[in-house]
């Protein structure tokens, strides 16, 4: 071989030792295999070679080519190889490792008495509506013989929106819409949020209700006591102690407040009943014959009962949380417990 050609080959080696990536491969093989290559360019000088030695020149210079083109293929495939390997290496899965532990989800205790209730009801034949959160006056009020001025709106300090509009202070206008636009037999039940502007461990500014309507004919305050009762066995087990307690609502005639054996002491008498051994939890009564006049039902020819309880009070008595704002905070160690 001559020194030139072997020159050339100790040159292409030692760049193809350094070569780093395909691109610089692919360029060491263009600048010396390529149709403007160094070896092209040797090739193309034939015509100064001693004319006896041109055929020994053509065929080095052809298996120096060869052997260029097949060091270009070797050095390739070990760089593609290696870098699989790498690949492979990065993606590799540490089994040992310990796992994420994935939390669970589970229903918020409101949300869960609030199915609960819903269940019980609708048993007795009772189905779930809603109404608006944003109320006018006359629905959360005025319908419900609570004339403007009347005193009994101190009862509820309110949230404003406009002169008539409010934030709903109970689910009771929900008796109102329903029976504007529907004839007795009524049987419904309505949960959903209402508003005070109101503050300490046993209220919130905002909270839940669950409404209760029954209008039929023949309804007597005894049914009321009947359904109220079954439902709050269920709800708190058979051998709860109830009370039926005389109480006033504008909307109701007679009214009644229904108390449970305090669940916190036993009926011993703590902090969480005021030494009373006694809790509130709903408000009912025999709906007004002035609220039927307002939806257009005969007071003669039909009676009916309604109550609405505190959702998030039955909850406390149900898990026996003693401050109403947790429910609120959504610290995840709270909630984790139901
Ligand atoms: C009413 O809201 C009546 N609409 C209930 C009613 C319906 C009576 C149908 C007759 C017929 P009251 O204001 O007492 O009544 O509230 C009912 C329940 O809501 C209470 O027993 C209590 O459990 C709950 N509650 C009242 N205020 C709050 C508050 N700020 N935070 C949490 N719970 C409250
Ligand atoms: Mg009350």
């Amino acid at each position: 071989m001559t020194g030139e050609l072997e020159l050339l080959r100790d040159q292409a080696e030692a760049e193809l030792g350094k070569a780093g990536s395909e691109e610089e491969i692919q360029a060491i093989r263009t600048r010396y295999l390529g149709r403007k290559g160094l070896l092209t360019g040797l090739l193309r000088n034939i015509a100064h070679v001693a004319p006896e030695d041109r055929p020994g020149f053509g065929k080095e210079c052809n298996e120096l080519k060869e052997a260029i083109s097949s060091k270009v293929d070797q050095v390739l495939d070990r760089l593609v190889s290696s870098q699989r390997e790498q690949a492979i290496l990065r993606e590799q899965i540490d089994v040992t490792l310990p796992g994420r532990a994935v939390r669970q989800g589970r229903l918020h205790p409101v949300t869960q008495i609030r199915d609960e209730i819903c269940r019980i009801f609708a048993g007795l034949g009772f189905s779930v509506v809603e109404g608006p959160e944003i109320e006018l006056d006359y629905y959360n009020f005025e319908a419900l013989n609570i004339p403007k001025d009347h005193p009994a709106r101190d009862m509820q300090d309110t949230f404003y929106v406009e002169d008539n509009i409010v934030l709903r202070t109970h689910t009771s206008p929900v008796q109102v819409r329903i029976m504007e636009k529907t004839r007795p037999p009524v049987r419904i039940l309505s949960p959903g949020r209402v508003y005070r502007r109101d503050s300490d461990v046993s209220h919130t500014p905002m909270f839940h209700q669950i409404e209760g309507l029954l209008v039929d004919r023949g309804v007597s305050f005894g049914d009321l006591k009947g359904v109220l009762t079954v439902f709050l066995r269920q709800m708190f087990g058979d051998d709860t102690a109830l009370r039926f307690r005389p109480s006033f609502f504008p909307f109701t005639e007679p009214s009644a407040e229904v108390d449970i054996r305090c669940v916190m002491c036993s009926g011993r008498g703590c902090r969480v009943c005021g030494q009373s051994g006694w809790l509130e939890i709903l408000g009912s009564g025999m709906v007004d014959p002035e609220v039927f006049k307002n939806v257009g039902y005969d007071p003669e020819e039909f009676t009916g009962f309604a109550f609405g309880l505190g959702l998030e009070r039955i909850a406390m008595l149900k898990f026996g949380i003693s401050d109403i704002r947790l429910f609120f905070e959504n610290d995840l160690r709270f909630l984790e417990q139901f």
